[in-house]
C-alpha cells in the first residue's frame, strides 16, 4: 500500500489497481489522481502537458512526481483526448507499463482556452453539421 499523501486518509481500497485519469494536470483531475493514488492505485496521469495551469494554490509539482514523492506509482502520458490515436497509446501505455489496467477516469472535456482545438467538434466540410 502507498503512504497516503498528507490530509488523506488512504484505506488501500485499491491496492494493486492501475488507473489513468484523463486532465490529469490540474484542477479536478489532480485530485482524483491524488486520490486513487492515496487508495493505492498505480496511477497514468494523462494530459496535454505534464506541469499544472499556472496560479494554482496547490503548487506548480506536476502530479505524478507529487505522488511519487509521496510513496504513489504514478506517470505521466502525454495525451490529448480528442484524439484517437493518442487516447489508445495512453490505454496501452498503462497496461504496458503496469500490466492492467482497471480505472479509467473520462474527466477533461473539451477546452476552447487550454489550445485545445478538438477535432470532434469541427464542422464536417459542406455538411454544416458538427460531428
Ligand atoms: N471545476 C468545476 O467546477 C467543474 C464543473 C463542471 C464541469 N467541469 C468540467 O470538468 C473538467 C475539469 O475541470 P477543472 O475545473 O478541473 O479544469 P482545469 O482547467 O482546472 O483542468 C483541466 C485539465 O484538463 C487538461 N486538458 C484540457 N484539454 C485537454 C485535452 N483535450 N486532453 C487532455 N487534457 C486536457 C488541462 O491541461 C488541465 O490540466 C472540465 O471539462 C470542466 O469543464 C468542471
Amino acid at each position: 500500500m502507498s503512504t497516503p499523501e498528507p490530509g488523506i486518509l488512504g484505506c488501500g481500497r485499491l491496492d494493486g489497481e492501475v488507473a489513468i485519469v484523463s486532465g490529469a494536470s490540474s484542477g479536478l483531475g489532480r485530485a482524483i489522481a491524488r486520490r486513487l493514488a492515496a487508495e493505492g492505485a498505480a496511477v497514468v496521469c494523462g494530459d496535454l502537458r505534464r506541469s499544472p495551469s499556472e496560479g494554482r494554490l496547490d503548487g506548480d509539482e506536476p502530479t505524478d512526481a507529487l505522488i511519487t514523492a509521496s510513496g504513489g506509482q504514478a506517470s505521466f502520458v502525454e495525451w490529448n483526448i480528442c484524439d484517437v490515436l493518442q487516447t489508445n497509446a495512453a490505454m496501452q501505455f498503462a497496461r504496458e507499463h503496469y500490466g492492467r489496467l482497471d480505472v479509467v477516469v473520462a474527466n477533461a472535456g473539451i477546452s476552447l482556452t487550454e489550445g485545445g482545438s478538438c477535432p470532434t467538434r469541427r464542422k464536417r466540410r459542406g455538411s454544416g453539421r458538427s460531428r
